[in-house]
């Protein structure tokens, strides 16, 4: 019940599908385990989406309303993806069913499981129309991730990313993607020195950062809201002496050139390499988001460029995989900042990509993440 009205929010109210899922969630009395499982049913639900939705449109005669469709794509989902029983997953879909659209709901995930013929290994064919769907993503999302990475790498990439992510926590207890824990590495803060994040809600990276022993960190962001959960977060874990918060736009950087060590760009992005713990994030990017939100990163790199000291380190990182977002991106510091020198790229996990790096959510089942680090030299 509590599954299914999560979905029918993120559906017909366009609501976030992780705060609706954290709010329903405090209300339902239920367990540590029973939550578990609603958040897995809700967000790969979710995620799978298109998949599902292929797999009882096959036995559906006209559309359904939302209220049946969401049922249809639970039930489906435990059916296929999440191995639950067939009597179980149709049990207690139908049961969480409201009564007029029980029987619908009953008579197609029956036809769904039958197909399936009690083995889950078949969902794995059943005879997909193209990957696409298979996977449970926009067309326009394979195609470019396809062009961008190669066909292989592409389909790799996004079937890592309809496996929930993996949770790692850092030893200060702060939840944060191993991907972003090898971004900060590859930053590579040393004691004593001064450090600007130009994006840094809600700082995951910041913090980490300046907990390298006698660094000073800058935190900066545009979005007032936002800053505040660095402020939050920066408190919690005793690090607020060693992080300076500047409400600040990165394209109008209020501090003097050449003052800092170190600076990360940590970019605002379309976060294509995020699908898996950002579950409904593949149906809401719009495919003209990727060449907007290159477009600002550029000019934001640009920008950036001059706050680091002659000598000191400039880290471009984005949580995407598309080329324009991070090739792209590159191709035009190169042109337009010569003084910015590319570092080495990191070794494993990371693979190089142009002059920089980029970590594939197959690789170590973390987010994808491309990283560009440069020295200036003048
Ligand atoms: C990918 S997130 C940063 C994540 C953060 N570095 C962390 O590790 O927790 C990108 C951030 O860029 C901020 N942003 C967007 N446009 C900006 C601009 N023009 N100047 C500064 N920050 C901006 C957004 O508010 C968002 O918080």
């Amino acid at each position: 019940v509590v599954a299914l009205e999560a979905l029918d929010r993120i559906e017909s109210e366009g609501a976030y599908a992780n705060l609706v899922l954290r709010r329903l969630l405090t209300d339902s009395g239920l367990d540590e385990r029973d939550r578990a499982f609603v958040t897995e049913l809700v967000y790969g639900t979710t995620r799978m989406r298109r998949a599902c939705d292929f797999l009882v449109d096959r036995f559906l005669s006209h559309p359904p309303s939302l209220l049946m469709r969401n049922a249809l794509r639970l039930g489906a989902y435990q059916l296929a993806f999440a191995g639950v029983p067939a009597h179980a997953a149709v049990g207690e879909t139908v049961a969480a069913t409201p009564r007029p659209a029980r029987g619908l709901v009953n008579a197609v995930l029956r036809k769904v499981a039958t197909a399936q013929g009690g083995n889950p290994e078949n969902a794995a064919s059943p005879g997909w129309p193209d990957d696409a769907t298979r996977l449970s993503v926009p067309d326009w999302v394979l195609e470019r991730l396809a062009a961008d990475l190669g066909r292989d790498r592409a389909l790799a990439a996004l079937a890592a990313m309809n496996e929930p992510g993996a949770v790692t926590v850092r030893t200060d207890g702060y939840v944060q993607d191993a991907a972003s824990q090898l971004v900060v590495d590859a930053v590579g803060v040393e004691p004593g020195d001064r450090v600007l994040d130009v994006a840094a809600a809600p700082g995951g990276k910041a913090t980490a950062m300046a907990d390298v022993g006698g660094a000073r960190v800058i935190a900066a962001d545009v979005n007032p809201r936002r800053l505040g959960l660095v402020r939050s977060n920066a408190r919690r874990l005793g690090l607020s002496d060693q992080l300076t918060l500047v409400g600040a736009d990165g394209l109008h950087p209020p501090w003097r050139p050449a003052s800092f060590d170190r600076v990360l760009l940590d970019a605002p992005c379309s976060g294509l390499g995020t699908l898996h713990s950002r579950a409904d994030l593949r149906w809401r990017v719009e495919p003209a988001a990727v060449d907007r939100l290159a477009a600002l990163q550029r000019t934001l790199a640009g920008a950036a460029a001059p706050s680091v000291r002659p000598g000191g380190l400039l880290v471009y990182s984005v949580c995407t995989l598309t080329a324009a977002e991070s090739l792209g991106v590159d191709d035009h510091l190169a042109v337009e900042h010569p003084e910015l020198v590319p570092l080495d790229p990191p070794g494993e996990p990371w693979e190089p990509w142009g002059r920089g790096a980029i970590l594939l959510p197959q690789t170590a089942g973390s987010d994808g993440m491309c990283l560009f680090r440069y020295r200036r030299t003048v």
